[in-house]
């Protein structure tokens, strides 16, 4: 990792990042090579900031893997289409709408639909899955199912969809198309300013680890998302796949991905950060480093177990043998041991004034039912 001449001190980029610089590289780059001896201040700063403006309440995502199925061949994930070892599996709408109601009845305030891009699930049966959660629950709905039309995004907002999340992974064009195959910068670009338009809260992230990924491309990751408009940002380290072309890459470290986590905690105060799944298959302790390194949100996996082991993404996720009611009482008593409360709200992103603003406090807090 090599600093440029006009990149600033540790000190002085920490006290840019604190002074609401916008992101630039001169500040984004040593923070985000900061020593092992600096780091524990730029977590401490970003948690700081994390408390004072998005408070302790952590936002609960229910998320449910409906389809494993994807057309794409990006050559870091266990789902890409060529990997012949995957057991594939489709949730039907109803499977889809039931999973959605335990999650309601568990004390979530959203759910997340992920899937791999799977045709099957048609600008049709996609609007009837959400405006049956729509009816039936009061939580917010988010998506996660890769590139679609504008059409498509905007019937599935009709529809009742309130968040969707695409990561761009990078932003740096060569690296991309070293990793996407089948894909586009430019078209994955175009999906996310889409979604802006048409009023969805807006979600992205990228990798960290990518092979030859440099802070240089990261800190530019940061300064695009930011021009987007991105609102909710998940980061996670990169694992190596054995049954995917990346199988000998070395992967991301979870120190990185907290020097990224607090450095978007720092450029994007109000945001929604993740502490995402891949932090915890890495490190036991992961998703709480990264929830006291400036995350405020978690994404307890609620799929039904006999899916979960065929959404190997990365090898040996975790939660793939637990149930949902076992992965709620998990994940709040994580967040007990780090002192951090449950929010009772939807957890919708912030935006005018309310970015502004710190939290007024101490809602009642929601317990999950499963807890005593
Ligand atoms: N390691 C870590 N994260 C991965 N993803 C896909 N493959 C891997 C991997 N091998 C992430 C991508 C994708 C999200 C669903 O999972 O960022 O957007
Ligand atoms: Fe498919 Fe998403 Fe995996 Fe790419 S990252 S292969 S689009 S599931
Ligand atoms: Fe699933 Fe801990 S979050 S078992």
């Amino acid at each position: 990792m090599t600093l440029n001449q006009a990149d600033l001190s540790f000190e002085d980029a920490l006290a840019s990042a604190l002074a609401g610089t916008p992101p630039e590289e001169r500040w984004l780059v040593p923070l985000l090579c900061s020593s092992d001896e600096d780091a524990p201040r730029l977590y401490r700063e970003a948690d700081r900031v994390r408390q004072q403006r998005v408070g302790d309440d952590v936002h609960l995502r229910a998320l449910i893997e409906f389809s494993n199925y994807c057309k794409r061949n990006c050559s870091y994930c266990g789902l890409r289409h060529d990997n012949r070892r995957v057991d594939r599996y489709r949730m039907s709408i109803e499977d889809i709408e039931r999973t959605a109601l335990e999650a309601e009845e568990l004390g979530y305030r959203t759910v997340v639909l992920q899937s791999g891009e799977d045709p099957w699930y048609t600008r049709d049966r996609m609007s009837e899955i959400i405006r049956r959660i729509r009816a039936r629950t009061h939580m917010a709905i988010t998506l996660s199912v890769g590139e679609r039309d504008y059409d498509t995004y905007r019937a599935w907002r009709e529809a009742g969809a309130d968040r969707c999340l695409v990561r761009i992974e990078t932003t740096d064009p060569a690296l991309f198309r070293a990793l996407h195959p089948d894909d586009d910068l430019e078209e994955r670009k175009r999906c996310i300013v889409w979604l802006r338009d048409l009023g969805y809260q807006l979600g992205s992230g990228v990798m960290v680890g990518l092979p030859g990924q440099t802070p240089q491309m990261l800190a530019r990751d940061v300064i695009w998302l930011h021009e987007v408009g991105a609102e909710m940002i998940g980061v996670g380290p990169f694992i190596p796949h054995p049954d995917t072309p990346l199988r000998q890459a070395r992967g991301g470290t979870v120190e990185q991905t907290l020097r990224l986590v607090s450095v978007l905690r720092l450029a994007f105060p109000w945001a929604h950060l993740p502490a995402t799944t891949a932090m915890g298959t890495l490190d036991p302790n992961g998703r709480e480093k990264a929830l006291q390194a400036g995350a405020n949100v978690m994404m307890p996996n609620i799929t039904p177990v006999s899916h979960r082991a065929s959404y190997q993404i990365y090898p040996d996720k975790i939660c793939t043998t637990d149930d949902a009611k076992t992965c709620a009482s998990c994940v709040s008593g994580r967040l007990a041991s780090i002192g951090r409360t449950i929010a009772t709200d939807p957890g919708h992103v912030l935006r005018g004034a309310d970015r502004q603003r710190a939290p007024v406090c101490d809602p009642p807090r929601r317990r999950l039912v499963v807890l005593p």
